[in-house]
């Protein structure tokens, strides 16, 4: 009877040596049988990963840059800052793709829309900052009536309500950040709801 001697590989329940799985092959086992298959697994470097529940927030710009997020240092309906989310195990920010970016800002909870409320954490909330028209960041800011604009073709969103679009050509929403607070400290509470990104257009 010959011996297994080779420790690197696995084998099936006939003793012989399987092969190994593609990356597709992996992905379709995820979906198959209802288990979520982590990106990071299929090979996706961290800092490109989309923010994950439980990730710290780091301000971008302003004067708390590089600082971790939490409700005090924004004040309340000004316009929005650009942030970033961080792995708190590792350090990593994820900065690999431009989709990761999102804008924070504090607004009274109690006029957010009853559908959104539970994505609010005293008081602070997060959009993603890519446009679903074509993409540019949402960096302009409308005090007088509490909008997020974008600089490129002017759509306009509604940070009361989900970031409905009130203007412009932008097709739909941008997507939210469910956020909360753990001790003292803005963490992401689940993956983009919604879309990030935009729809090509022809
Ligand atoms: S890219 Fe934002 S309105 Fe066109």
């Amino acid at each position: 009877m010959s011996k297994n001697t080779d420790k690197g590989s696995s084998y099936n329940k006939k003793g012989r040596v399987a092969k190994p799985l593609s990356r597709r092959t992996v992905f379709k086992m995820g979906l198959a049988t209802g288990i979520a298959v982590p990106m990071s697994a299929l090979g996706q470097s961290p800092n490109r990963l989309r923010p994950q529940p439980g990730d710290q927030l780091v301000f971008e710009e302003g004067p708390n840059q590089d600082a971790l997020v939490r409700p005090e240092l924004l004040e309340l309906e000004k316009r929005p800052l650009s942030a970033l989310a961080r792995d708190p195990a590792t350090q990593v920010l994820r900065d690999g793709s431009r989709l990761n970016r999102i804008m924070i800002m504090r607004i009274d909870p109690e006029l957010m829309s009853a559908r959104y409320q539970a994505n609010v954490a005293e008081g602070v909330i997060a959009y993603s900052a890519v446009c679903t028209h074509t993409g540019c960041d949402v960096t302009n800011w409308d005090e007088g009536q509490l909008r997020m604009a974008c600089p490129c073709h002017e759509s306009q969103f509604d940070i009361y309500d989900g970031a409905k679009v009130v203007g412009g050509p932008a097709p739909r929403p941008l997507a939210m950040l469910p956020l909360e607070v753990v001790d003292g400290i803005v963490l992401v509470a689940a993956g983009f709801r919604g879309r990030v990104g935009f729809t090509q257009q022809f």
